[in-house]
């Protein structure tokens, strides 16, 4: 079996999965709570002088009847005070030696970063994690997101921590910035031993068509919140790679941003992190959801003949290139297996209308037959030479497996964009004719 134990910068974890500091990292019964159903971490709710509230707070977008698919906030860090939030860490890094617990601080000035560095290291937290993504409220204040949004600032913040630091420090990165590397480079730069990300991105969820009010509804105002869950996970990804893959950031990457399985768990992981924080799937299904992580990783680590996580840590880092370097002369074709098609024609009309036109309706003559396909109804043909290999008709197909995309031989060298620009530049090749 696979050992899912992990190291990220000094903070062992006997497991990737961590809680993400939140609601549901918010008190010691909490954290005792997750530590009993298998999360190997918890990072605390963010600790700072004590906020004041306001009600409501959350508001979602739901796609048909999945609810939650993407979450938005309007909470400041912890209502509760530092004094009590420090206690219940010994309380529970007591209980729980060999877990990682993970104390998440914003605060003001060098003077207050130096004080509860140090009250988190008195509490024996593992690391500490520093809250510079909160996009809302806080940043009114000039902490959260108003520091990690300006690398110089979150530079200068970084290195306060870092002169009484004696444990880890982990610089939480906000997604609202045009290239989360500058600010990756930043903490770098300034002595942060690991970053994670992404904290949540700026959003409105909905408008409440009476009260032309956007939810949370707050006495008829709203603010804009920060946006998490599933609908994030492709926005984390990408900014979780663009840091692993940057010369100049090479730091341990804790991952952040719509995770909910261990396959989530995975993908995360190949493109860079060591260890990977939930927030919202826990406030949606609860701790439980960890058991079926670990086994899951576990399960897939074993049947890729991989030791441990470290084995997969960045595996599918360096396959994410440059557009210029993607070779000009590979094709794929949609190819549909006639005895999985409904005969919905889904893809012909998106192809028809939304893509290249290459599927034509034919008669269903010599085709298999699908489940529920009328008979003598007319069936979805690829033109294979029209067929550009978008991918938009096996996304649209709602049968798994049904339409798939193969590889064509276009007995063609690789040639990218830069070797098509260099053999232009020097006549070796006539340029590519445009489409008709
Ligand atoms: C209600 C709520 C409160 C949050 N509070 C904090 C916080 O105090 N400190 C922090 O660093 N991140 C906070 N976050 C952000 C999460 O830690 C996490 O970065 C984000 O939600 C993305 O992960 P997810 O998609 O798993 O929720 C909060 C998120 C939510 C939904
Ligand atoms: S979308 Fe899929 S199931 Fe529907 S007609 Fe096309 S191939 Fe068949
Ligand atoms: S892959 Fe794109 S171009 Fe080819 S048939 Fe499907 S939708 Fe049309």
């Amino acid at each position: 079996m696979a050992d899912l134990s992990i190291n990220l910068a000094g903070i062992k974890s006997p497991n990737p999965f961590w809680v993400a500091s939140g609601p549901p990292a918010n008190t010691a019964y909490q954290a005792h709570r997750a530590f009993d159903a298998g999360w190997g971490g918890v990072v605390w709710k963010t600790i700072g002088d004590p906020i004041v509230n306001v009600s409501s707070r959350y508001s979602s977008l739901n796609l048909g009847t999945r609810r939650m698919v993407g979450f938005n906030n309007i909470e400041l860090i912890s209502d509760r005070s530092p004094e009590t939030n420090f206690r219940e860490i010994a309380e529970v890094k007591k209980r729980w030696p060999d877990h990682a617990l993970i104390a998440s601080l914003m605060v003001d000035t060098r003077e207050r970063w130096h004080e509860f560095v140090k009250r988190s290291e008195d509490a024996g937290a593992d690391g500490i994690e520093l809250n510079f993504g909160c996009p809302h409220g806080m940043c009114e204040r000039g902490m959260g997101s108003a520091v990690g949004q300006q690398p110089e600032v979150a530079e200068k913040i970084v290195g306060w921590v870092m002169e009484a630091a004696k444990i880890p420090v982990i610089t939480k990165l906000t997604p609202n910035i045009t290239d989360v590397t500058f600010a990756a480079r930043a903490a770098r730069k300034a002595g942060s031993n690991a970053i994670s990300l992404i904290n949540t991105i700026n959003s409105i969820t909905q408008v409440n068509l009476d009260t032309f009010c956007p939810e949370p509804f707050v006495a008829g105002l709203s603010s804009h919140g920060g946006y998490c869950g599933p609908a994030v996970k492709p926005i984390a990804l990408n900014m979780v790679q663009s840091c692993a893959a940057d010369p100049q950031v090479r730091l341990p990457i804790s991952g952040i941003g719509g995770i909910a399985s261990w396959r989530d768990a995975a993908e995360f992981i190949a493109l860079g992190s060591t260890s990977v924080q939930v927030c919202t799937a826990i406030m949606h299904y609860g701790f439980r959801i960890v058991e079926d992580m670990a086994e899951g990783l576990s399960d897939y680590l074993d049947s890729k003949g991989m030791k441990s996580v470290n084995d997969l840590i960045g595996r599918a880092v360096p396959t994410l290139q440059k557009w210029e370097s993607l070779d000009l002369h590979y094709k794929r074709i949609a190819s549909i297996d006639y005895e999985k098609c409904i005969g919905c024609n889904l893809c012909y009309i998106a192809c028809e209308d939304g893509a290249h036109q290459a599927i034509a309706l034919v008669p269903p003559n010599g085709h298999g037959l699908g489940p529920g396909r009328v008979p003598g109804k007319p069936i979805p043909e690829i033109k294979d030479q029209e067929c550009v290999g978008c991918n938009l008709c096996s996304l649209v197909c709602p049968v798994d497996q049904c339409i798939t995309m193969v590889s064509v031989d276009t007995k063609r060298e690789k040639m990218s964009w830069s070797d098509y620009q260099r053999k232009l530049a020097q006549g070796e090749i006539e340029p590519i004719p445009a489409h008709p």
